[in-house]
C-alpha cells in the first residue's frame, strides 16, 4: 500500500513530485512511510507534469501542501513562485516547493543543502573546524568539476560558507560564468589536474564523467586527488565512482552522491511538514529499495 489509500480522507494533505519522466522516483515510497510513521493526513503521489505553469493554477487549492521538483522543471518552475529562498534564487533552480496557508508558493533547493551539509559532516569527522570558524569549509580551497546545475549548487553552496571556490569545467567559458558569480576562479579539468595552491583541498565532482555505464571513466588522475582532504561525487549510479575509490586509496575521506540524494530528502520534509525528518526511515527504505 505505497500510497496509504485507506487514510485518504476530503482534507487529506496532497505532496508530490512533478517532473517528465517521474514514474522512477523513489520520493513516494519515502514519504508516504515518513508520513504514516507520524499519523500525518498526508499523501505523496507522482504528477507526470508537461506545463508546470498549468500545473500550479490546477493545484491551488488548500489541501495541496507542496511538491518537489524534478527534471525537466527545476528552472521553470521559478516563473510561478511567490517566494524564492535567496540562495535557491542565486542558484537558478528549485527543487522544493511548499504552500503556506495563504497560499503562497515558497520555493527552496535543498539540493545544495544536501550536498554542503554531508561535506562539513565530512570534514568535522577529520576534526578541521578551526576555532571561531561556524563552518569547517570556511577559509578551504573548494574546488567543484563541473558547471552544470549541481555545478552551480554545489559553488553557490560553498561559496556562502566561506570557502575560495574554483570551478573547473570542459567548457572555459561556462567556467568563467560561474567563477565570476560566486567570486571564484576558473580553470580547465586540464588545468585542475597541476593546481594545488595548498594541501588539504576538498574536491567536488558534478560532471557526470564516471556515471553508469562508463564506471571506468574518471574526471581527474589519481595523482592529483594526494591534495585533497575530502573528495565528494555527486554521482549516486554506482554508489562507489572510480573517482571516489581512488580517493579513498589516497587516504581522503569520502562522501557519496548518495548522501546529498537522501540529505536533500530530509529538507525537503522538514520545509512540508516543519517536522524533523525520520532519517533513520528515510536511509532505511533507500537501502531496502536500491
Ligand atoms: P547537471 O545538472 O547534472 O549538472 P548538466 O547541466 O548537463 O548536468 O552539466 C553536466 C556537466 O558535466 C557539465 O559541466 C559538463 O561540461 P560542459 O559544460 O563542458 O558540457 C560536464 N560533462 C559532461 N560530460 C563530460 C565529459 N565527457 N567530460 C568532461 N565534462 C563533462
Amino acid at each position: 500500500d505505497l500510497y496509504n489509500f485507506r487514510l485518504i480522507r476530503p482534507d487529506t494533505k496532497l505532496y508530490g513530485i512533478i517532473g517528465k519522466p517521474v514514474g522512477h522516483s523513489k520520493s513516494p515510497l519515502l514519504f508516504n512511510a515518513a508520513f504514516k510513521s507520524v499519523g500525518l493526513n498526508a499523501i505523496y503521489v507522482h504528477f507526470l507534469v508537461d506545463d508546470v505553469k498549468m500545473f500550479f493554477d490546477t493545484y491551488s487549492m488548500p489541501d495541496f501542501g507542496g511538491c518537489s521538483c524534478t527534471i525537466p522543471h527545476k528552472e521553470v518552475a521559478l516563473k510561478c513562485m511567490d517566494e524564492i529562498d535567496p540562495t535557491a534564487k542565486k542558484i537558478g533552480a528549485i527543487n522544493n516547493i511548499c504552500r503556506r496557508p495563504d497560499g503562497k508558493l515558497t520555493a527552496f533547493n535543498t539540493d545544495y543543502i544536501g550536498a554542503i551539509s554531508a561535506i562539513e559532516d565530512g570534514l568535522r569527522g577529520l576534526n578541521r573546524l578551526s576555532p571561531g570558524a561556524s563552518s569547517p569549509l570556511a577559509g578551504k580551497v573548494f574546488v567543484v568539476l563541473g558547471a552544470g546545475g549541481a555545478g552551480k549548487s554545489l559553488a553557490y553552496g560553498a561559496a556562502q560558507k566561506g570557502a575560495r571556490v574554483v570551478v573547473a569545467n570542459r567548457t572555459i567559458e561556462r567556467a568563467k560564468e560561474l567563477a565570476v558569480k560566486v567570486g571564484g576562479k576558473a580553470m580547465t579539468l586540464e588545468e585542475v589536474k597541476h593546481f594545488h595552491p595548498e594541501e588539504g583541498m576538498v574536491l567536488a565532482n558534478t560532471t557526470s564523467v564516471g556515471m553508469k555505464p562508463k564506471i571506468d571513466d574518471t574526471p581527474i588522475a589519481k595523482h592529483s586527488l594526494k591534495h585533497y582532504c575530502l573528495v565528494f561525487d555527486a554521482i549516486y549510479t554506482p554508489k562507489d565512482t572510480k573517482l571516489l575509490r581512488e580517493a579513498k586509496e589516497t587516504g581522503a575521506v569520502i562522501v557519496y552522491g548518495t548522501e546529498m540524494l537522501i540529505r536533500q530528502g530530509f529538507e525537503q520534509y522538514k520545509n512540508f511538514t516543519g517536522l524533523p525528518a525520520p532519517e533513520e526511515l528515510f536511509r532505511q527504505l533507500m537501502e531496502k529499495h536500491a
